[in-house]
């Protein structure tokens, strides 16, 4: 049996209110008490935000536009994935930690946690934190499609079954609304750059210029372009370093849908139906009242 037959999907654990996956919950202790370096950049999102493209901008930048430095590895294996633990396959039985404990510094961390489950240290050691918040119907979408290929994630169910899941914060990392909303009251308090899909989308240079600056690099123009090229959704999905086709074989399955799926913004127009969309946007609107910025995109 191939492992593709043998797996069986994740179900989801209840760990301090935010439903996660049992091997998350298996290091737990290990996640929680992770000792940061000062000098470690986090790059923290909801799942299906931009992790990887802004780790894309990220690893750039740390490499002054040297793509081929960028290639030295697969995203998975640049950047550890602070809380992730796969078991299978045995040979990439290793948790985001302890990839993370045999780096040399300066790190870049992934997370997906929300911000009251983010280990402390990362407080005390007063890192950057790069946060990307992406507008919450096409963030659905694609975490839909993203449970569809991903035999490690629990089964999406149909369409309609996951939106409700998605809304009532039924999913891996928990409640999008949540998430983001918490991610944006710590900023005021933490070094936090808080970005947007759509804004990368609309003007990737003036943000990769944003993201340069935070992490107090000088970028030449030439450089810069280089980097609005290299980290552009096309180039990225033709780089295997890149589209996560080296990583997690027999757990993704591509032909599905490709982890380099769209890239697009507003594909939720494809995927809601009217009603669907009113009854989804009056439900937002109660939970978001807090934060205009986050009202759903119409473009
Ligand atoms: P879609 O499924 O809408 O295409 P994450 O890296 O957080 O898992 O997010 C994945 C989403 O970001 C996918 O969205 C993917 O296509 C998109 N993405 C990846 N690289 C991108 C890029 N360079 N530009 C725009 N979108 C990108």
């Amino acid at each position: 049996l191939s492992l593709e037959e043998t797996m069986t999907r994740s179900k989801l654990f209840d760990l301090k209110g935010i439903p996660l996956t049992q091997p998350i919950a298996s290091v737990w202790d290990q996640v929680w008490k992770f000792k940061a370096r000062p000098d470690d950049v986090l790059i923290a999102t909801y799942a299906k935000a931009g992790t990887t493209w802004t780790q894309e901008i990220v690893d750039m930048i740390q490499q002054n536009g040297d793509t081929e430095k960028c290639k030295r590895d697969t995203t998975y294996k640049r950047h550890p994935f602070l809380e992730w633990f796969t078991p299978e396959p045995p040979s990439a039985r290793y948790s985001g930690v302890e990839l993370a404990e045999a780096m040399p510094s300066p790190r870049t961390i992934k997370t997906h946690l929300p911000v009251q489950l983010l280990p402390p240290s990362f407080w005390e050691q007063n890192c950057k934190i790069i946060y990307v918040a992406r507008n919450a119907k096409d963030n659905l979408v694609s975490y839909y499609h993203f449970h569809r290929m991903n035999k490690e994630l629990p089964d999406p169910g149909t369409w309609e079954e996951f939106v409700e899941k998605f809304v009532t914060g039924q999913v891996l990392w928990g409640s999008w609304y949540d998430h983001v909303k918490g991610w944006w009251k710590a900023k005021d308090k933490h070094r936090i750059l808080y970005l947007f899909y759509e804004d990368m989308k609309e003007n990737p240079k003036q943000e990769i210029q944003k993201i340069a600056k935070f992490l107090e690099k000088d970028l030449s123009q030439e450089v810069l372009n280089k980097i609005v090229h290299n980290t552009s959704f096309e180039v990225m999905k033709e780089n295997p370093m890149a589209n996560y086709t080296k990583d997690f074989e027999g757990i993704m399955d591509h032909s599905i849908s490709p982890f380099m799926r769209k890239g697009t913004v507003a594909d939720w127009k494809n995927h809601f139906t009217v009603a669907q969309n009113e009854k989804f946007d009056e439900d937002y609107k109660k939970k978001m009242l807090q934060v205009d910025r986050f009202l759903p995109t119409n473009k």
